[in-house]
C-alpha cells in the first residue's frame, strides 16, 4: 500500500531550549530564514506525502498561521512590482504544499501519546512520523529513503543513525542485523538504555514509517521512561513480534531541540544560502581567526 500520510508530533514543551521556548514553539525557530517545521513539512512532500496531521498544543497556533494564507501581507507584496513577486508566490506556495490538518494533544503525556492521537486521521493506512524537531537535510529525502523501504520490505520502518558510546543512554538502542548497504532488519530495542542495556550504537532518529496495528499496541503501552508514553516501547512490540526494517538514512539530520542542533543548522545552512551564502562564508572566517 502506498504511503501518502504523515504525522508530525509538535506538542512537546521544548524545555531543552527555554527560555525561547516559553512562548515561541520550537518547530517555529528559523534555520535562516524557514521555521524547521516547513523543512519537515517539504521533506514529507518531496517523498510523496499528500496528507499531513500537525500535532500540537496549547500556544502553538503560530504552527496553524504559517501555513495558512495571509492576506494582508499578500495584498502588500503583490503591488511590490517584481521584484516582490517571486517572495509572494514563495508565500502563497507555503500554504499549498500539502493537505495539512491540526489536531492537538491535550496532555504531554510523551510522543507516543501524540502519535496516538493521530489514529482516525490515519485509519487503516501504513503512515510516516515525522519528528517535528528533527530537521534533515539531503538531496534525496529521508522519508521517502524509509518509504522505499518499507515497499520493498512491507515492515514498518525505522530512521536510524549511529551515535557516539556517549551519548547513547539519551537515545534510543537498536539489535539490528544487516541486510544490505545501508538497510537492516531490527528485532528489539530500549530507549534510554543504562551502558549495561546498549543492544547496538545505532538509534531511531526523527523518522519512521508504522504500520496501523501500531495505534493498538499504543493503546496497551504503559507510561515508561520519564513517566512518557513512549514510542519506541510501542515500536519494541512491532519490532520483537513483525520484526521492522532499519534505514541508516543518506542525509544531515539536524536536532532542533537542543541549543547546539539550533546553532549547527543555521551555520550550515546559511553556508549554502544563494543570498547570503558568500558574505556568510567571509564573515564565518573573519571569527575564526580570532578562535
Ligand atoms: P522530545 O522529547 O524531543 O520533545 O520529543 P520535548 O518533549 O519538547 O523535549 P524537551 O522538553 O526539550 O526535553 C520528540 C518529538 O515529539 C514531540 C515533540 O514536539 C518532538 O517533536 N512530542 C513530545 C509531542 O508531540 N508530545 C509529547 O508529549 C512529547
Amino acid at each position: 500500500m502506498k504511503v501518502t500520510k504523515a504525522v508530525i508530533p509538535a506538542a512537546g514543551l521544548g524545555t531543552r531550549v527555554l527560555p525561547v521556548t516559553k512562548c515561541m514553539p520550537k518547530e517555529m525557530l528559523p534555520i535562516v530564514d524557514k521555521p524547521a517545521i516547513q523543512y519537515i513539512v517539504e521533506e514529507a512532500v518531496q517523498s510523496g506525502i499528500t496528507d499531513i496531521l500537525i500535532i500540537t498544543n496549547r500556544g502553538k497556533s503560530l504552527i496553524e498561521d504559517h501555513f495558512d494564507r495571509v492576506p494582508e501581507l499578500e495584498a502588500h507584496l503583490s503591488v511590490g512590482g517584481a521584484e516582490k513577486e517571486e517572495t509572494l508566490k514563495e508565500i502563497i506556495d507555503i500554504s499549498r504544499l500539502a493537505n495539512i490538518y491540526f489536531i492537538r494533544q491535550k496532555e504531554t503525556r510523551g510522543l507516543g501519546h501524540a502519535v496516538n492521537c493521530a489514529r482516525s486521521f490515519v485509519g487503516n493506512e501504513p503512515f510516516a512520523v515525522l519528528y517535528g524537531d528533527d530537521v534533515i537535510i539531503g538531496d534525496d529525502p529521508a522519508c521517502g529513503q524509509l518509504i522505499r523501504a518499507y515497499e520493498e520490505f512491507g515492515k514498518g520502518v525505522l530512521g536510524v543513525k549511529q551515535v557516539a558510546p556517549e551519548m547513547i543512554g539519551r537515545y534510543s538502542s537498536l539489535k539490528v542485523e544487516k541486510l544490505r548497504d545501508n538497510l537492516f532488519t531490527c528485532t528489539d530495542m530500549i530507549e534510554k538504555p543504562s551502558p549495561q542495556e546498549v543492544l547496538s550504537y545505532y538509534s531511531i532518529l526523527g523518522r519512521c514509517v508504522l504500520p496501523p496495528e501500531i495505534f493498538d499496541i499504543l493503546d496497551q503501552t504503559p507510561p515508561g521512561t520519564g513517566g512518557e508514553i513512549q514510542l519506541t516501547d510501542a515500536m519494541c512490540v512491532l519490532a520483537r513480534s513483525q520484526g521492522m526494517t532499519a534505514v541508516d538514512f543518506i542525509g544531515t539530520r539536524y536536532d532542533m531541540g537542543n541549543k547546539l542542533g539550533i546553532m549547527q543548522a543555521s551555520v550550515e545552512v546559511a553556508l549554502k544560502h544563494p543570498e547570503i551564502g558568500e558574505c556568510f562564508r567571509t564573515y564565518l572566517k573573519e571569527v575564526a581567526k580570532r578562535l
